[in-house]
């Protein structure tokens, strides 16, 4: 499908991360269990893979569970892992054909064995897949992910192996699950929640944050571009002023 003409090619964020939020009400609404929206949500992110993909868009990271989701209801938690496995091992092929590489970040020991199984397959199925790089954030959360960087870090002092004057911000970004990854330059969130629930908070020190109230079920193509046409009318100014950002 054509991509909006209203979106300049030259201008694209390499990076786009998306909170999916709202699957539980948009079932709600519907006099349904949690679980159907979870189920209806997977269009959503077939849609918005693809068309992130035709874009030319490099880097697209999903944040589909988080290290909090573990709270819920141990049958609302069983679903979506079934429903992770069964929708990993169907789209691994559609992966390979639109030539998108599966990536994976988070506690991912901690999911369920037959899980990380299908997602680590998937995940070697795709390796050479260069046109994108889809990064799934499963029972993830920004926290967990820095304490875990830290320790490293503090061992790797401890045995000698850094000198703690050489710490900067390189060497925390080189600590991240996200290592090799450029950071988000767009993060996008659906249903009308406008917070950050423990998503890649050092990743997102600059990224433009775009809202809508869009149950994640019904997000769109349409609701991508929307997204990424709002981002390219932003200025984007790092600090500075906006006469030196237009020189
Ligand atoms: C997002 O939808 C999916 C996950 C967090 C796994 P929710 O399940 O959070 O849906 P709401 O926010 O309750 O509507
Ligand atoms: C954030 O959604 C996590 C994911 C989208 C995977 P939540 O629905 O869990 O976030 P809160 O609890 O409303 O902040
Ligand atoms: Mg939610």
């Amino acid at each position: 499908m054509a991509i909006d003409n209203r979106i300049d090619q030259k201008k694209l964020p390499k990076h786009v991360a998306v909170i999916m939020d709202g699957n539980g009400r948009w079932a709600k609404q519907r006099g349904k269990l949690r679980t159907f929206g979870h189920n209806k949500g997977v269009k959503a992110v077939r849609e918005t893979v693809e068309c992130a993909a035709e874009m030319g868009i490099e880097h697209l990271t999903l944040y589909a569970f988080s290290t909090e989701n573990w709270n819920r209801p141990q049958r609302e938690i069983n679903a979506l892992m079934t429903l992770l496995v069964k929708t990993i091992n169907k789209e691994t092929k559609t992966l390979n054909d639109n030539n998108i590489r599966l990536n994976a970040i988070g506690d991912l020991k901690s999911l369920p064995k037959s899980c990380l199984k299908e997602l680590n397959e998937a995940i070697e199925n795709t390796k050479g897949n260069t046109r994108m790089t889809l990064t799934l954030a499963l029972s993830y959360s920004s926290r967990w992910e820095l304490v875990e960087a830290v320790k490293t870090i503090a061992i790797n002092v401890k045995t000698g192996k850094l000198d703690v004057d050489s710490i900067d911000e390189s060497v925390v970004d080189d600590h991240l699950c996200t290592l090799g990854i450029p950071d988000p330059e767009l993060l996008i969130r659906t249903s009308g929640e406008q917070r950050i629930s423990n998503f890649l908070l050092w990743q997102i020190a600059y990224a433009e944050l775009y809202f809508t109230d869009k149950l994640w079920p019904d997000f769109d193509r349409h609701d991508f571009e929307a997204a990424i046409i709002d981002y390219q009318g932003r200025e984007r100014r790092f600090g500075k002023i906006s006469e030196q950002v237009s020189a």
